[in-house]
């Protein structure tokens, strides 16, 4: 009964609730709205953000501005925002905006610091296993959590315990009871990089990134790597 009132409520204002999620200092949040038409199509988006409105002036591409990253992609038709790295001064609601009709339509979506993320620093080596361990707060262990790499702006995801898939190519995933442990095989140099142990919702509307992790690639000097 209750759904059904809310439901009435939220078609008659005609824009998306607000949404609250959690940041931490140093990582990133991703934010992503679908368009709340899918048949129109718009020209105009923005977001306004507790300090300024930035406006997309291109589709298809990223686009930075300081800190932010927008992203207007009008075949899938959403908007995307991250806000990388995230710092105290970024807190507060966040308007992504479509069209320039006035109440805009947009969706709102609160951004609340939840103290500061976690760096690790580790060295794999080549041909050999390695693996990396994602240890959530109780904060954030109703969520679900992924493991992404770093490329360029954005964060791709490896696996994720939305799914019951725990294995992709050389990555396979364990779960502990505080999260989970990603092991790679075969550990190449394109393994090195950047990984952060995130949480999402599971559309992907939202997600951050708690724990990075800096992974180097060092070849061994015993003899049984110089075959990989
Ligand atoms: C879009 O163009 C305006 C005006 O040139 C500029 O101020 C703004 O920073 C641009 N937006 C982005 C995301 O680069
Ligand atoms: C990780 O390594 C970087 C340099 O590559 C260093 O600045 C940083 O302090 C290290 N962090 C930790 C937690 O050891
Ligand atoms: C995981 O983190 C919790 C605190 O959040 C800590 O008590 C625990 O020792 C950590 N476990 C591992 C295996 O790192
Ligand atoms: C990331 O950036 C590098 C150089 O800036 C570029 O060569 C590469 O194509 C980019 N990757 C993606 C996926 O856009």
């Amino acid at each position: 009964m209750k759904s059904i009132f809310l439901l009435i409520v939220s078609l008659m204002t005609g824009t998306e609730s607000l949404t609250e999620v959690n940041a931490c200092w140093e990582g990133w949040v991703e934010i992503t709205s679908k368009y709340p038409h899918e048949e129109k199509i718009y020209d105009k988006v923005q977001v306004v953000s507790p300090a300024n409105t930035i406006q997309s002036n291109q589709t298809g591409k990223w686009e930075k501005s300081d800190q932010f990253y927008l992203y207007h992609d009008t075949v899938q038709k959403y908007l995307r925002l991250i806000i990388q790295p995230f710092k105290s001064k970024d807190c507060g609601t966040y308007s992504l905006k479509f069209g320039q009709t006035t109440p805009a339509e947009k969706r709102e979506v609160k951004i609340v610091e939840k103290n500061y993320c976690t760096t690790i620093n580790q060295t794999a080596y080549r041909a050999a296993k390695t693996s990396i361990r994602c240890n959530y707060s109780d904060l954030d262990q109703s969520k679900i959590k992924f493991i992404c790499k770093a490329d360029n702006y954005t964060c791709k995801e490896i696996l994720t315990t939305q799914l019951s898939k725990r294995s992709k190519g050389k990555f396979s995933l364990t779960d502990i009871s505080s999260g989970f442990d990603l092991s790679i095989r075969q550990v190449s140099l394109n393994d090195a990089g950047v990984y952060w142990c995130g949480v999402k919702e599971k559309d992907d509307s939202y997600r951050a990134g708690i724990t990075k992790i800096q992974l180097k690639v060092k070849s061994k000097s015993f003899a049984s790597s110089v075959f990989q």
